[in-house]
């Protein structure tokens, strides 16, 4: 199948510190591709390259084939970008913010205002269409520049964090429309931070840390890769503090401790109880619950990454 997207080796470097690190992937035509990973892992950097805006250090990347180097004004037709950051006019109207975009992309006259239409009902910004841009509230802003980045039926839609600040109902519909774009062929690559969002609306999930890819694959293998390590989930009681060097022996595997509550990630669960069962004696500490856990996205991702999911969740303030 045709690639919508090719990444080969992409390295981008400010001030000499590295926020891309060789990087390479491809996104099929109609795919909805996910780079999931927490804030300054270099998702934006990514989108920023692919869409023109910065340059790559070293590397190269093609956009339906054409290198992004050399033909960004042809790419720039087919593309539509929702940026992290807003892009439109605070002094112009919603409306004439979308008629601007409409004419910057040469949308033929005659289907201009059945489009911007369309957008406006989609991103349910009908009662606002009059109102200043500068003034919407954060999430009226954020529907007004993901409605833009759509006038002109790009093939290739980036999206950068788009449904982060959006109200819960306008964040439903976007992910509708993002599963509608499969059946138009059209291709998305959106960035998020959100463990669960990526994986119920990708096709496949490519995970950054500190610039680097450390897996891609499909929603469904990253959390089968996991089946066979199963999680025990421990509550203990204890009248003096635990420390967490009481469960070095059980460091072979991986532990997380919140709490009271600790998570096991093992692959022999009755050898993993009775050490667990060992220590409770020698370190006087009583165990009040045990279960054991299918491994969700979540989990998968804190095993492939070593991040905790509270290192994830933090939102980044974002000025918009
Ligand atoms: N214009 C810039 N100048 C210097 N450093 C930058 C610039 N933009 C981003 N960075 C750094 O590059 C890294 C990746 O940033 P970014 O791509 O924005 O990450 P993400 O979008 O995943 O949060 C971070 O360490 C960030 O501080
Ligand atoms: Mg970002």
């Amino acid at each position: 199948m045709e690639n919508s997207i090719t990444v080969e080796g992409l390295t981008k470097e400010y001030n000499g510190k590295l926020a891309l690190d060789n990087v390479s992937f491809d996104v099929k035509k109609g795919e909805v591709f996910g780079y999931l990973g927490p804030n300054g892992a270099g998702k934006s950097t990514t989108i920023k390259i692919l869409s023109g805006l910065i340059e790559q250090t070293s590397g190269n990347a093609f956009i339906n084939g054409l290198d992004i180097r050399r033909e960004r004004v042809e790419i720039k037709k087919r593309i539509g970008v929702v940026p992290e950051t807003s892009n439109l006019y605070p002094e112009l109207s919603v409306i004439e913010n979308l008629l601007f975009v409409s004419k910057l992309y040469h949308v033929p006259r005659a289907t201009r205002e059945e489009k911007i239409n369309e957008l406006l009902t989609i991103f349910n910004l009908k009662k606002y269409k009059n109102q200043g841009f500068g003034k919407l509230s954060k999430g009226l802003k954020r529907r007004t520049v993901l409605a833009a980045a759509l006038v002109h039926d790009p093939d290739i839609v980036f999206m950068d964090e788009p449904t982060s600040g959006l109200d819960v109902v306008s964040a439903r519909n976007l992910r509708r429309m993002i599963r509608n774009f499969k059946e138009k062929d059209i291709t998305v690559f959106l960035t998020t931070h959100y463990i669960e969002e990526a994986g119920g609306l990708c096709d496949r999930i490519a995970i950054l840390v500190n610039g680097k890819i450390v897996k891609i694959d499909t929603p469904k293998a990253l959390e089968d890769s996991l089946q066979e390590v199963p999680i025990l989930e421990v509550s203990i009681e204890s009248s003096k503090p635990i420390h967490d060097n009481v469960f070095n022996e059980l460091l072979s595997e991986k532990v997380h401790i919140h709490g009271k509550k600790i998570r096991i990630y093992t692959r022999d669960v009755s050898e993993t109880i009775s050490t667990l069962s060992r220590l409770s004696k020698e370190q006087e500490f009583k165990i009040t619950e045990l279960n054991t856990l299918k491994p969700s996205m979540e989990d998968a991702f804190i095993k492939l990454t070593g991040l905790s999911s509270e290192q994830m969740s933090v939102d980044k303030e974002i000025k918009r």
